[in-house]
């Protein structure tokens, strides 16, 4: 009997037109926060996809307050999540996410004021950090939560 075929698109690689992908790896388990991890790199990729393009149909004040807004909102409801299950490493997690809203801010302040330059310096650090934080301090915590759920069942 014949092997079957193997499903080559399975090893493809990602699509490199995208600044960042989302891979399957960065699930934390939770849907909600699953996305609005991704909806963030979403905006990663508008904005650089803005800086190409230079505006077309996309507003960079809009996705710039999206990004800033997300960025909020997410922490906040991470940080809820591992308050209620007991993090050992929360505190930490909290000053990481609270210095990064505030280079957010800084950087969206700063993409507003010089809107024809908003530089690849800054949107490199933004897609670093988040990369950085979904592939290791993000992934710290999956075992608490799983843990937590589990429990529950
Ligand atoms: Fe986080
Ligand atoms: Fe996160």
């Amino acid at each position: 009997m014949e092997m079957p075929e193997i499903d080559a698109s399975r090893e493809q690689p990602e699509d490199e037109t995208q600044f960042i992908a989302w891979k399957h790896e960065y699930s934390v388990g939770v849907k909600k926060l699953d996305k609005q991890h991704m909806k963030i790199i979403n905006i990663l990729n508008d904005i650089h996809n803005y800086r190409k393009e230079k505006a077309g149909p996309l507003d960079l004040e809009n996705i710039l307050n999206d990004l800033l807004l997300y960025t909020r909102t997410h922490f906040a409801d991470e940080e809820g999540l591992l308050r209620l299950v007991g993090y050992p490493k929360f505190t930490e997690h909290q000053e990481v996410h609270y210095g990064m809203a505030q280079k957010t801010q800084a950087i969206c302040e700063a993409g507003l004021d010089d809107r024809d330059d908003l530089s690849l310096e800054l949107l490199t650090f933004l897609r670093n950090w988040w990369v950085d934080h979904l592939e290791n301090e993000d992934r710290r915590y999956v075992p608490y939560l799983a843990l937590f759920m589990a429990d529950r069942d």
